[in-house]
């Protein structure tokens, strides 16, 4: 079945989607061509995935782009996927601006080689006013990495304000998480048919409705993004709460 926007209750958006971009590797192989093949043509899928989320009206897009894991492949490749990052990033700034989207970054973001930040700095800069869509990139990025950084930034709090630590409570950590300007994803979408979290938004995913998609990313389209907001939309969020209980209110 192919989707289309007819398929979508665009009354029923989830504010913020966040998405792990996988099977660029095996895209490549498939086409017998070196992996960053496969990455570049994953730009191309970031594109569609962010002027279509930003056309039907979603809010926040946040993509994963580099984990910390990441930094474990051959040096030549994660040489090639910063380049490719500092070049997307220069060449997608008018674009975001014609379009009226803001740029933002989470993620331990100073292990980042500098031309990178570099890059990324001055397209978070150049997009700031914009507010119809906040795309934020997760780079050198893990979940864990960002309930440690809150839990330390929440302990030096602390200590400055003399707050006992048995006081803090989940909004208090909340404040110090990478996203705490955002609310949590509704709806994560995974592709190439992994079936995993590994270690994206941990914190923020408590609730979140995840859809497995069996394509690999070069391939998204905006067909596929209908089709992940077409399953979201027919899952019941129930939030620990009965079936019956939701349909009360
Ligand atoms: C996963 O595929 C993809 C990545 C780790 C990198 C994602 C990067 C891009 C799409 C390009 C740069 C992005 C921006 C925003 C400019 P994989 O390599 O793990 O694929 P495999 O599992 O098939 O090996």
């Amino acid at each position: 079945m192919i989707y289309t926007e007819e398929h979508i209750d665009t009354g029923n958006l989830p504010e913020h989607v966040a998405i792990i971009m996988d099977g660029n590797g095996r895209w490549a192989k498939l086409h017998n061509q070196p992996r960053i093949f496969g990455h570049r043509n994953g730009v191309k899928a970031v594109r569609e995935a962010t002027e279509h989320s930003a056309r039907l009206g979603i809010k926040y897009l946040t993509l994963y782009a580099f984990s910390t894991e990441n930094w474990n492949r051959p040096k030549l490749e994660v040489n090639a996927l910063m380049s490719l990052l500092v070049e997307t990033t220069a060449k997608e700034v008018k674009t975001l601006n014609k379009n009226n989207i803001r740029l933002q970054a989470i993620g331990d973001l100073e292990k980042l080689p500098s031309r990178t930040r570099k890059a990324l700095q001055d397209g978070i800069d150049r997009t700031a006013h914009n507010e119809r869509m906040t795309l934020t990139l997760a780079l050198n990025y893990s979940g864990r990495w960002d309930i440690m950084q809150a839990g330390r930034s929440l302990m030096e709090e602390a200590e400055r304000t003399g707050k006992d630590f048995s006081e803090i409570n989940e909004e208090d950590w909340q404040r110090h998480m990478s996203t705490s300007k955002m609310p949590d994803p509704e709806l994560l979408i995974r592709t190439s048919g992994e079936n995993r979290i590994s270690n994206f938004l941990l914190w923020q995913m408590a609730y979140t409705e995840l859809v497995f998609l069996d394509i690999l990313w070069p391939d998204f389209t905006k067909e596929s993004l209908y089709e992940a907001l077409y399953i979201y939309q027919h899952r019941e969020r129930r939030f620990g709460k009965t079936s019956d209980q939701l349909r009360v209110t």
